[in-house]
C-alpha cells in the first residue's frame, strides 16, 4: 500500500530516494517523508503528495550516502504531518520506515508505556520503532538483534527499512506479509517496496520472502531469517525497462495504459499463441493442465477489477470448458469456512500480485489441499511465489490506481485458459478451437479501432460530467463489463454508479431512472439481444438516458438510444474485451473533466496489502 525506499552507497541519496518517491507515488499519497544519515540524522516529512515534500525541503541543505523515503496511504492515524513516515523511537536511535500493519501495537504500547516510553504520533510504526529501541537499550545489544528480537514480539505484516544513528553504515529491512525488494548495485544497494524505483539504477534484484531480515552495508548484504538462520540471497534479472513506467507524453497514466491495451494483450499471446494460430501453449500450467482438464470445480478468487475479470472468466470457462465455476471475493473466502475439496483448483487473480485478502485466500486453499493457480501481473511478486503454477498476464507495469490492461489481459490469459480445458475436455471440436484462437488473435487490432474513436467518447464525458448517478447495465458476458465500468466512473471521478445485470433493473433500479440519469447499456448483437433491446425500451419510457455500446451496423438500438457506441464484431466471448474499453474512456474524460486526480484518486492506492 505505502511505498517505501532506501538507498545506500557512493552517491548522494537524496536525489534517488526523492525520484524513488515520485515512481511509487502510486501506492500511496496522503503524506511522505525522507530521512538521511551524515553524522547527524535529517528528517522531513509532511502531509500531501510528494511534490509538497519536494517544495517542502527545497532550501535545505540535504545531503548523505545513505537514506530512505516513504509515501503514505493511512492505517493508524489521521494523513498529518505527525503520523507521517520516517518515524523515530523516542530517544532518536531508530528510524523506521515501514508498509503493513502491526496487529498488536496496542498491546505493545500499552507495556511500553507503563515503561515511560512516550509516543508522539498514533501510529503502528512509531510503537515498532520504540519497542525496537527498548530492547537496544535495555538488552545492550546490537541493532541487528534488537529488530529481530522485536519482530519476534510482532503479529501482522510488515515491509520496514530501518536506519540506527549508532550504526551509520547499514541499513536493517525485514520483510513479513509486505514486499521488499532489493536492488544490487556496484557498491551500492537500493531497497523498494517495488522495482520501480530500481530498474532506473539496476536490473539485479533479490527478493526478499517473509521472516527475512538484511543486513545491508554499501558493498555487503547479509541476509537471515527472524531466527537467525542464514540465507543465500537469490539474484534475478528484472525485465522492466524505464520507459515502461514514464506517461510517455500522455497526459495520464491511465489513459496511457487504456492505450496499451492491444500491445499488452499481444504480450499476453506472446510464446503462448501458434505463430500459425494451430493451438495455444499455457508454458506456466504444463506440469498441471491434467489436473485441470480432470477437475470437479473451479473457484476464483480475487478482488475489485481482478474480481470482475474473474466473473468474466467464470462465463468462459463454464461456456467452453463446461466445468462449474465460483467466484469468490477474497476478503470473503478466507473468513466464510468455505468448502474446498483437493480435487478443486483455486485460481487468484491479480494484478499487483500483493492483494493481503488474495494471499490469505491462497493460502487457505493451499492448507485444504486444492490446487492453487496463480494470474498475475507482477513478476516476482506474492502471489505468483505461493501458488502451485499461474500465467503471467504481461500487461507491464500498471501505474494508473485504476486497472484497466490489466482487466482486459486477465480476461485474455482467462480466455486461454478455458479455451485449453474445452478442448482438452472435447467441448471444443479442433474446429471451433482453432476458430476461437483467430478471433481472440484479432482483439488488440479490433480494440485499436475502438481507440481510434475516442473523442466520442469525450464527447459523452463533455454531456454527462455533471451527473451525479450512474447505471450500467449488461447481461451474460455483459455483466461482468457493466461492474467494472461502473467500478471505473466511481473511483476516478467519484459519481456513484452501479452496475447491474441488465434483467435484474425491474427489480429495483427501475426506481431510480428519470431524465437524470445516464444510463450506460452494453448491447452487443448476441442471444439475448432482443431481451436487451426491451430493458432499453423500459429505461427510455421511464425518460431515462441511454449510452449504448452496439455492435457495428446496429440500426435498431440507434433509433431507441440517445447515443450509440460501435465496437466491431467478434465471438460474444471476447467482446467483454471490446466493450469495456470505451467504458474506460468515458470515466477518464469525465474524471478529468470533473478536476479529479484521475492517477491518484481519493482513498485508494494500487495494492491493497493490508486486509
Ligand atoms: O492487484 P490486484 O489486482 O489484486 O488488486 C485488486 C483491486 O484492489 C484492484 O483491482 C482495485 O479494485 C482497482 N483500483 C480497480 O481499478
Amino acid at each position: 500500500m505505502c511505498g517505501i525506499v532506501g538507498y545506500i552507497g557512493n552517491k548522494e541519496a537524496y536525489p534517488i530516494l526523492m525520484n524513488g518517491l515520485k515512481r511509487l507515488e502510486y501506492r500511496g499519497y496522503d503524506s511522505a517523508g525522507i530521512a538521511l544519515l551524515n553524522g547527524q540524522p535529517l528528517l522531513y516529512k509532511k502531509k500531501g503528495k510528494v511534490n509538497d515534500l519536494e517544495n517542502y525541503i527545497s532550501d535545505s541543505i540535504i545531503s548523505g550516502q545513505l537514506g530512505i523515503g516513504h509515501t503514505r496511504w493511512a492505517t493508524h492515524g489521521e494523513p498529518n504531518d505527525v503520523n507521517a513516515h520516517p518515524h523515530t523511537s523516542e530517544h532518536g536511535k531508530f528510524i523506521i520506515i515501514h508498509n503493513g500493519i502491526i496487529e498488536n501495537y496496542a498491546r505493545i504500547k500499552e507495556k511500553l508505556e507503563i515503561r515511560g516510553v512516550t509516543f508522539k504520533s498514533a501510529t503502528d510504526t512509531e510503537v515498532l520503532a520504540n519497542l525496537i529501541e527498548y530492547i537496544y537499550i535495555k538488552g545492550q545489544v546490537t541493532a541487528e538483534i534488537a529488530v529481530r528480537l522485536a519482530l519476534s514480539k510482532v503479529e501482522g505484516a510488515y515491509g520496514l527499512v530501518i536506519l540506527c544513528v549508532d550504526e551509520p553504515d547499514r541499513l536493517i529491512a525485514a520483510r513479513k506479509g509486505s514486499p521488499l525488494v532489493v536492488g544490487v548495485g556496484d557498491e551500492e544497494y537500493f531497497i523498494a517496496s517495488d522495482a520501480t524505483p530500481i530498474v532506473e539504477h539496476t536490473k539485479s534484484v533479490i527478493y526478499l520472502n517473509d521472516d527475512d531480515v538484511a543486513i545491508i552495508k554499501k558493498d555487503e548484504l547479509v541476509l537471515k531469517t527472524v531466527k537467525n538462520d542464514k540465507q543465500t540471497p537469490i539474484v534475478h534479472q528484472l525485465d522492466l525497462d524505464v520507459g515502461e513506467i514514464d506517461k510517455s507524453g500522455y497526459d495520464h497514466f491511465m489513459l496511457k495504459e487504456i492505450f496499451e491495451q492491444p500491445k499488452s494483450i499481444l504480450d499476453t499471446f506472446r510464446g503462448r499463441v501458434a505463430p500459425d494460430l494451430s493451438g495455444l501453449n499455457l508454458g506456466g500450467l504444463f506440469n498441471v493442465i491434467p489436473q485441470m482438464v480432470k477437475a470437479k470445480r473451479i473457484i476464483i478468487v480475487a478482488c475489485g477489477t481482478s474480481w470482475h475479470a474473474g466473473l468474466l472468466g467464470e462465463y468462459l470457462m463454464e461456456d467452453m470448458a463446461r466445468i462449474p465455476v465460483e467466484v469468490e471475493y477474497a476478503s470473503e473466502f478466507r473468513y466464510r469456512n468455505p468448502i474446498i475439496n483437493m480435487d478443486d483448483i483455486v485460481i487468484a487473480i491479480s494484478q499487483s500480485g500483493e492483494t493481503a485478502d488474495t494471499l490469505a485466500a491462497i493460502r487457505l486453499a493451499k492448507e485444504k489441499g486444492a490446487l492453487v493457480l496463480g494470474i498475475c501481473n507482477v513478476v516476482g511478486s506474492s502471489i505468483p511465489r505461493e501458488t502451485d503454477a499461474g500465467v503471467y498476464t504481461h500487461a507491464g507495469p500498471e501505474i494508473g490506481v485504476a486497472s484497466t490492461k490489466a482487466f482486459t489481459t486477465q480476461v485474455t490469459v482467462l480466455a486461454m485458459m478455458a479455451m485449453v480445458m474445452g478442448h482438452k475436455r472435447g467441448y471444443l471440436s479442433d474446429k471451433k478451437y482453432l476458430g476461437l484462437i483467430k478471433e481472440l488473435t484479432e482483439i488488440p487490432g479490433k480494440i485499436e479501432k475502438i481507440l481510434v474513436k475516442s473523442d466520442a467518447c469525450k464527447e459523452l464525458a463533455t454531456l454527462y460530467q455533471r451527473a451525479t448517478n450512474f447505471l450500467y447495465l449488461g447481461r451474460g458476458y455483459f455483466f461482468p463489463v457493466a461492474l467494472e465500468g461502473a467500478l471505473k466512473l466511481k473511483e476516478i471521478s467519484y459519481i456513484h454508479a452501479e452496475g447491474y445485470p441488465a434483467a435484474e433493473m425491474k427489480h429495483g433500479p427501475i426506481a431510480l431512472i428519470d431524465q437524470n440519469m445516464p444510463v450506460v447499456v452494453i448491447a452487443t448483437k448476441d442471444k439475448s439481444y432482443d431481451k436487451i433491446v426491451s430493458n432499453i425500451q423500459e429505461v427510455k419510457a421511464r425518460n431515462g438516458v441511454v449510452i449504448a455500446i452496439v455492435t457495428e451496423g446496429d440500426s435498431v438500438i440507434r433509433k431507441l438510444a440517445d447515443h450509440v457506441f460501435e465496437v466491431p464484431e467478434s465471438n460474444i466471448a471476447f467482446e467483454g474485451l471490446l466493450t469495456v474499453v470505451p467504458l474506460q474512456l468515458l470515466s477518464y474524460y469525465i474524471a478529468v473533466m470533473r478536476g479529479c486526480n484521475v492517477d491518484q484518486p481519493r482513498n485508494l492506492a494500487k495494492s491493497v496489502t493490508v486486509e
